[in-house]
């Protein structure tokens, strides 16, 4: 499950809660969280397009390595370019691509970690939906809208989705 969007759009509330719900369905999981790999795996790549298509890349191999094995993963970067993702679906084949959308007046308004803010007094260059471009997916398996449902109800939407794609089984309901 590759979730891109805007920083602070929810993509990692909705990896964690996700991740809960597919866990209690004892699945094998795994996040891959942008902010999490860019302390390790990527550490001291930048936000130019060279190095976000550099850290996309290296989170699709990891994606696809614990896939082949069977792990459900969740990435949850902001993969901004099309092509970046594309290639990430060439790499890990089993794709479900969910734009958290979100739209830009509302992730600056919530601005969680003050960075739109510093963004727009030009104190951070390259800055996503600011200073840099942001590529909607053209055809997203997914799409959720965090302006406008709660987290569970995004995330069962892509439960939904999986379900019906035969990646997980549909839930049976409690007599
Ligand atoms: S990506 O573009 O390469 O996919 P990634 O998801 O790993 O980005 O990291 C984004 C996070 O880095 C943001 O949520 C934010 O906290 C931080 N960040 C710092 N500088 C920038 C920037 N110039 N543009 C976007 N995010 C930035």
């Amino acid at each position: 499950m590759w979730l891109t969007g805007l920083s602070g759009a929810g993509k990692s509330t909705i990896a964690r809660v996700l991740a809960y719900e597919l866990q209690l369905r004892g699945l094998p999981i795994e996040i891959i969280d942008g902010d999490v790999i860019r302390t390790t795996l990527c550490k001291g790549l930048g936000f130019s397009r060279e190095d976000r298509d550099t850290n996309i890349a290296r989170i699709a191999l990891v994606c696809a390595l614990l896939t082949k094995h069977g792990v459900a993963v969740i990435s949850a970067a902001i993969s901004p370019y099309a092509q970046a993702r594309d290639a990430a679906r060439v790499t890990i084949g089993n794709f479900v691509e969910v734009y958290v959308e979100c739209p830009l007046e509302v992730v600056k308004a919530r601005d969680i970690k003050g960075l739109y803010e510093k963004a727009e007094r030009g104190e951070i260059a390259h800055f996503t939906g600011v200073s840099d471009p942001y590529e909607p997916p053209a055809q997203p398996e997914i799409v959720t809208q965090t302006h406008r449902e709660s987290v569970d109800e995004s995330v069962a939407k892509i439960l939904s989705y999986l379900e019906r794609a035969g990646y997980i089984p549909a839930e049976v309901a409690s007599a």
